[in-house]
């Protein structure tokens, strides 16, 4: 591993590129990242980076925003086929069908969805800022996609406004149900639940602590509790294992891994740069209508 990542990293430099990795990415992959973050935290980087090349680590649809935001630069998927199974749930004809049945309703995306279906949105949210942004828009009515959990939860939390839910959810955080949570926290009592937005309404009561994967390490971070169940992704759990020796976490279940997010490896991070293989096209015109609902929510501070 040690030469794969000199490699990487020797290569990087003679390139001027950055590598950006999810924090559900596997990992060893922080080794030869620049940034490790979540869907927001990643996008600013991708909007502001010098680099010539950018390697995505994550998902389709973080590398596909990551094009859109910093057109000019090369942007390189590490493994073509890790798409997110959420953000293939609603495409264009969708998008415009759901649209039709409410007309003239604000159209909130989730950042997990295609160039395609944002160009028909007037803004996105990721789970980090999607109350803020929520309640900044200030509208009786929204309609909001393709995630309705994390739909219900932004309602929940935005008084006022009514969410109009997309059928969509994902598979991954699904997998969290009340009866593993029930049998984890028999376990151990003591552990603090902290859960992903993504879950079930229903699994989200049993949360102590309910927010995206930054919110859900700065809890950590910030909390003086030893005893953890992280319910969102395997990847987080793994970080804060690895960044918090003195603290103990547990996995709500050991479905809660995103096979996708697991695709991308080191060899194929360095085959990417070697090669430029895997680039990502997004046509001018999709990339200026799919940039400004991404542009309005990077200005709501
Ligand atoms: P974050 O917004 O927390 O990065 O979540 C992204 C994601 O894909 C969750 O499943
Ligand atoms: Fe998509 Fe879910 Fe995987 Fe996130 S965890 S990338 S929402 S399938």
């Amino acid at each position: 591993m040690k030469t794969l990542i000199e490699k990487i990293n020797k290569l990087k430099k003679e390139k001027n590129a950055i590598i950006l990795a999810h924090c559900y990415q596997k990992p060893e992959i922080d080794f030869v990242a620049d940034f490790v973050g979540d869907s927001l935290k990643l996008s600013q980087e991708a909007a502001k980076t010098n680099a010539d090349i950018i390697v995505f680590a994550g998902v389709y649809f973080m590398a596909q925003t990551a094009k859109t935001l910093s057109p000019e630069k090369k942007v390189l998927l590490p493994n073509v086929h890790s798409g997110c199974l959420m953000a293939d749930m609603v495409n264009k004809e969708q998008i415009i069908e759901f649209k039709k049945q409410h007309p003239g309703v604000t159209t909130v995306c989730y950042i997990n969805t295609t160039a395609e279906v944002k160009a028909e949105c007037d803004i996105c949210v990721t789970s980090s800022n999607a109350i803020r942004v929520v309640r900044a828009l200030n509208k009786d009515k929204i309609l909001f996609l393709p995630d309705a959990n994390l739909g219900r939860w932004i309602e929940k939390n935005c008084k006022g406004t009514e969410v109009i839910k997309y059928a969509g959810c994902c598979p991954t955080h699904m997998d969290i149900t009340v009866s593993e949570l029930e049998k984890i926290k028999k376990e151990y009592p003591n552990g603090v639940i902290l859960m992903h937005p993504e879950c079930s309404e229903e699994s989200l009561e049993a949360a102590d602590f309910i927010g995206s994967t930054t919110e859900i390490m700065d809890y950590v971070k910030n909390s003086k509790e030893k005893e953890f169940i992280i319910a969102t992704e395997l990847g987080v759990m793994q970080r804060l294992v690895r960044d918090y020796p003195d603290k103990n976490f547990y996995l709500a279940t050991p479905k809660a891994v995103c096979p996708n997010m697991k695709k991308n490896n080191l060899e194929d991070i360095l085959h990417v740069l070697e090669t430029e293989e895997n680039e990502i096209i997004v046509e001018d015109t999709l990339i200026e209508k799919s940039l400004l609902p991404i542009r309005r929510m990077l200005e709501i501070k």
